[in-house]
């Protein structure tokens, strides 16, 4: 358990992607800001998909752009050739393409089937590699899916192991809408496992449940040293009423540091990015930790 873990802030994407209140791209930018002087180096930042689909998203170049000089690997979501256009022209040097586990997501989020959008992901990844340009390949709805329930390990892997195949130098697993338990966690683990090797699988898990935790000291059991988590807990599901957002960074932090894993996350700086971000699309932090912080304090 004592070894390294790579956290993976995904707030300022994942988690504002479903805030009702959009922030503006100055906002957005000082929030990594100070999300990086919090230690968080590697930081989702953004994402190049429709306007009509996810306007929070909208001006993801300015964001990119206000971030030179900035110490971080800063990703950014592309779904298709389009996205990847901008995002190289915005500077990016970390993509991520998103494909389902499940063909009712797949549908619903980037209206094709999951098929469709590994050859949609292809010329990406291929100019991608060209360009000197990592890509990062995210599977949705691992353990569960909105529209069509459950969702075999099976399916999983093979779509983990297509971009795995395809050059992705990572797999995060998405449990997008929190559905997941320990024993499932597991499971999924030990089976991706066998076609991707566990150093390189992330584990990006939502919280609905409230599981989400325990699914990561499950996963963490297995080896498993990669975590996605978003600051304050930010964001839910557009596609699953009432899904949360992802675990949140600072439970994630205190967790760790609790086991004897050093982070390098200075918790007030984070809390004080937590909570200048709640002002902002006015609620409190779903997070347990910066909570208990909040309290203390006054
Ligand atoms: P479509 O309608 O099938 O695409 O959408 P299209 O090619 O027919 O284009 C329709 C319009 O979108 C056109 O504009 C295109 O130019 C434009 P119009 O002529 O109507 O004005 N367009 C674009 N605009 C900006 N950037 C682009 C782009 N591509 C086309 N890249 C599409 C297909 C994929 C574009 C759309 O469905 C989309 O953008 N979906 C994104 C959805 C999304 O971002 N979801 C959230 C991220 S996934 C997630 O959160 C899960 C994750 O966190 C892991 C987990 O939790 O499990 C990653
Ligand atoms: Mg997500």
């Amino acid at each position: 358990m004592s070894d390294q873990v790579h956290i993976v802030e995904v707030g300022p994407r994942d988690g504002l992607q479903n805030e009702k209140t959009a922030v503006d791209a100055g906002a957005r930018i000082a929030f990594i800001k100070a999300l990086v002087a919090a230690g968080l180096h590697t930081v989702e930042v953004g994402a190049f998909v429709s306007p009509k689909a996810i306007p929070q998203m909208v001006n993801s170049d300015q964001v990119l752009g206000g971030l030179g000089g900035v110490g971080g690997e800063f990703h950014v979501l592309v779904p298709n050739e389009k996205g990847y256009d901008a995002a190289i022209a915005a500077g990016a040097k970390v993509v991520a393409v998103f494909a389902s586990a499940s063909e009712g997501f797949s549908r619903a989020n980037i209206n094709c089937s999951v098929a469709e959008s590994i050859e949609r992901f292809k010329p990406v990844i291929a100019r991608a590699r060209a360009d000197a340009v990592k890509v990062r390949g995210y599977v949705s709805c691992v353990l569960g899916c909105p529209f069509d329930g459950e969702v075999k390990p099976q399916a999983v892997v093979d779509v983990a192991q297509v971009l795995w195949d395809l050059g992705c130098y990572e797999i995060s697993l998405g449990d997008t809408i929190g559905v997941g338990t320990p024993l499932k966690a597991r499971r999924l683990l030990r089976a991706v496992a066998g076609s991707v090797p566990m150093a390189r699988l992330a584990m990006h898990f939502h919280d609905t449940y409230g599981q989400a935790l325990a699914n990561l000291y499950a996963g963490m059991e297995e080896g498993a040293r990669v975590i996605d988590s978003a600051a304050g807990g930010l964001g839910g599901c557009p596609y699953a009423p009432g899904a949360t957002g992802n675990v949140a960074t600072e439970d994630v932090v205190y967790m760790l540091e609790g086991e004897g894993v050093a982070t390098g996350v200075e918790m007030s700086k984070l809390v004080a990015a937590t909570n200048e971000m709640g002002k902002l699309i006015g609620r409190a932090p779903v997070s347990r930790v910066a909570a208990a912080i909040n309290a203390k304090r006054s």
